[in-house]
């Protein structure tokens, strides 16, 4: 199939974009794509490929924006339950974490969750992954983390291969198994992080093959935070995973500095995310480090807090810079990449063509997929977002309505 008289054609091609980098588009105007099965064959303009390919069937992009895909490599996107309760008691003044200290925060989704069959937390988790799919996001990262026992963690992982291997949103999973303390740990940190090294993760890695033979190992987060878990235990989890050969990511600098984006680095984590908090000094170790950092503009939006991850920093450093939903039930509710990229226009300062890069092809190499997704070039895996704007300038621009009209995942076309 040929989609054709694209007003512009984003391609993205040429890898992950570092630093100043950040923001080539690669744009083709009046740009073509052809695509076969589940592949893209070629890019370039309209009049060369139709000419090239007269005899394809052809799909008239109108005029309108073609670009990759978004892919969103940080999501909490299965839980069960909602939280509306709490949002409305930050607004009468209590702190986020002063509702997690109390039992409630992620510990009431992880209660809710345990509680839900597994067919309410299929059916709520599918509905929000067919949200995020229409608005654009044609791959996802999505992490456990509302179960906190083995049991409850293995179910969440069992229901993210289900849902993956139900499309059309793909999925990349991650256990964050270290996501709290469990509520039968209260009190007792270390007793949960031995829990975690001693039993899940061997646990797990012992289950993946069998439920998963055809999937990457899946990575493994934590979040490293004051009152949740500390640099010591993080480095303690996240050590024991990579010895066990699991991929690392790692949830730093939220609220608190407490080195985890150094952490990370020194590990070879995969991505370090949020980073609000993160000192001058980390951000110069995390860009010179192959660890992108996951910026979630989503979040400090949905606490109403003021600071944001300091992406003038991190690229001036010639880091690797993505951004991502961070979609939960807690601090951000919101499915919309196209929303992210408004907010890191205002807040991180990025322009449309970066924020653009940082949740196409960067973001891919969060979830250390940018060899298959991420840009549209030959040989990658054909998911595309036709966009009904006329110029790439109109993502972060524009907010509050969904833009994009049609995705196509894997060669398959859906009208949104
Ligand atoms: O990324 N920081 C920890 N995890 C989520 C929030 C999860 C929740 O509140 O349920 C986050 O913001
Ligand atoms: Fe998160």
């Amino acid at each position: 199939m040929l989609i054709h008289s694209a007003s512009q054609l984003l391609t993205l091609s040429g890898g992950p974009q570092r630093g100043n980098a950040l923001g080539d588009l690669g744009i083709i105007p009046n740009g073509a794509v052809l695509i076969k099965d589940e592949k893209i064959i070629a890019v370039g303009s309209t009049p060369a490929l139709l000419a090239a390919y007269p005899n394809e069937p052809s799909l008239d992009a109108g005029g309108k924006l073609v670009m990759p895909g978004f892919v969103d490599p940080h999501t909490h996107a299965i839980w069960a339950g909602d939280r509306s309760g709490e949002f409305e008691m930050r607004l009468q003044g209590k702190t986020y974490m002063e509702i997690l200290n109390a039992g409630g925060g992620i510990i009431s989704s992880v209660k809710a969750t345990r509680h839900a069959s597994l067919n309410k937390l299929l059916t709520e988790t599918r509905t929000r992954l067919w949200s995020m799919f229409s608005c654009g996001t044609t791959t996802a990262e999505v992490k456990t983390g509302y179960g906190l026992s083995t049991a409850s963690e293995l179910r969440m992982l069992q229901a993210l291969l289900a849902l993956d291997a139900e499309g059309p949103l793909e999925l990349a999973i991650t256990f964050l198994g270290a996501h709290a303390i469990a509520p039968e740990f209260q009190g007792n940190s270390d007793g949960y992080t031995e829990l975690i090294c001693n039993t899940m993760l061997p646990v797990l890695k012992d289950w993946w093959p069998h439920h998963a033979p055809y999937h990457p190992m899946p990575f493994v987060d934590i979040f490293c935070e004051t009152g949740v878990f500390s640099l010591e235990q993080s480095r303690h989890v996240l050590e024991t995973a990579r010895i066990l050969g699991f991929p690392l990511k790692i949830h730093a600098d939220e609220f608190d500095n407490l080195g985890g984006a150094q952490l990370a680095a020194e590990l070879g984590a995969v991505s370090a995310d949020h980073l609000v908090k993160t000192s001058p000094q980390d951000i110069l170790s995390l860009a010179a480090s192959e660890t992108v950092a996951v910026a979630l503009p989503c979040t400090p939006f949905g606490l109403a807090e003021k600071e944001y991850t300091p992406a003038q920093a991190i690229l001036e450093a010639n880091g690797l810079l993505a951004l991502a939903t961070d979609l939960n039930p807690g601090t951000a509710w919101c499915e919309n990449m196209q929303f992210a990229i408004a907010l890191a226009c205002r807040y991180m300062k990025l322009t449309p063509a970066q924020a653009i890069a940082a949740a196409t092809i960067n973001s891919a190499a969060a979830i250390s997929r940018a060899d298959q997704i991420g840009s549209l070039e030959p040989g990658k895996q054909a998911d595309l977002i036709i966009v009904n704007v006329p110029d790439y300038r109109h993502l972060g621009y524009r907010f509050g309505s969904n833009l994009v009209q049609t995705v196509i995942k894997k060669g398959r076309v859906y009208p949104v």
